[in-house]
């Protein structure tokens, strides 16, 4: 502790770089927790890396929540993401309309100038619903866009915290328990071993699909999402991390 406590924010890249199997991390100084500058700085660095990683013609997958929405509004006009399709990684998930990642990946593409695609389907859908919307030839060509995506961009939860702002029922928030889920990212909850204990209804991209992804970004902060970020990150394929220095010392506390 004493060490992780003197470490500087470039020792801290590199010290989740190692542990968590990254490309490479990226530590913004300070706690999104207890601030949005340093939320809007993560949104910053988000954005910047798109730029930097952008080719012609390609198809981002974006996911919801209140940190990709960060990405969202750094996001400026660019040449290099002129030819850019923005696909939400998911159907709706029950959050308010504003954190939903289709209207994320419309803001991106309005943001920097390129295009989007939207996928209209709610979330809690009956099994029949479910497999008959899938069926639709509309919904059909966004999937095709979507698992040919080159680059993949979502936020990582607390279990806990994500089950209850999208308001899901009494019953789910026991099964999370139950099963001892401590992450949650586009959808998915994950126990503490990085094993998926719970996958909604929702129509998109896959954990299986991350692996046909050149590169995977995941972005959370807050001392909070520690455990949720190592789980996930353990497991599911995360290329590069942006994350807070609150996140990254209470990882390596803990590993
Ligand atoms: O899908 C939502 C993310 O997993 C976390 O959302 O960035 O608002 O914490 P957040």
């Amino acid at each position: 502790p004493f060490i992780n406590e003197m470490m500087g924010i470039t020792e801290l890249e590199r010290g989740l770089a190692r542990v968590l199997d990254l490309q490479q991390a990226v530590v913004i100084p300070g706690d999104s927790d207890h601030s949005d500058s340093v939320k809007k700085e993560m949104g910053r660095a988000g954005a910047r890396l798109l730029k930097q990683t952008a080719q012609p013609d390609q198809v981002v997958a974006v996911g919801g929540g209140t940190t990709v929405a960060a990405v969202a509004r750094m996001m400026t006009a660019s040449t290099v993401l002129k030819d850019t399709t923005f696909v939400p990684a998911r159907g709706g998930l029950g959050e308010a309309v504003e954190l939903e990642a289709n209207y994320l990946a419309s803001l991106m593409a309005q943001k920097a100038g390129g295009r989007y695609r939207l996928m209209h389907v709610p979330e809690q859908l009956s099994a029949e619903a479910h497999d008959t919307l899938v069926r639709e030839p509309h919904i059909q060509e966004v999937l095709r866009l979507l698992r040919s995506a080159r680059i993949v961009v979502h936020g990582i939860g607390d279990a806990t915290t994500m089950a209850a702002r999208r308001k899901s029922p009494p019953a789910l928030l026991a099964e999370l328990e139950r099963k001892g889920a401590v992450g949650e990212a586009f959808g998915f909850y994950f126990d503490r071993a990085g094993s998926i204990v719970h996958r909604g209804r929702s129509i998109g991209l896959s954990f299986e699909d991350l692996k046909n992804v050149d590169t995977a970004i995941a972005i959370a902060g807050g001392a909070g999402k520690a455990e949720a970020v190592a789980a996930v990150c353990s497991v599911s394929r995360c290329d590069i991390l942006i994350t807070d220095e609150a996140a990254a010392r209470a990882i390596l506390k803990k590993v």
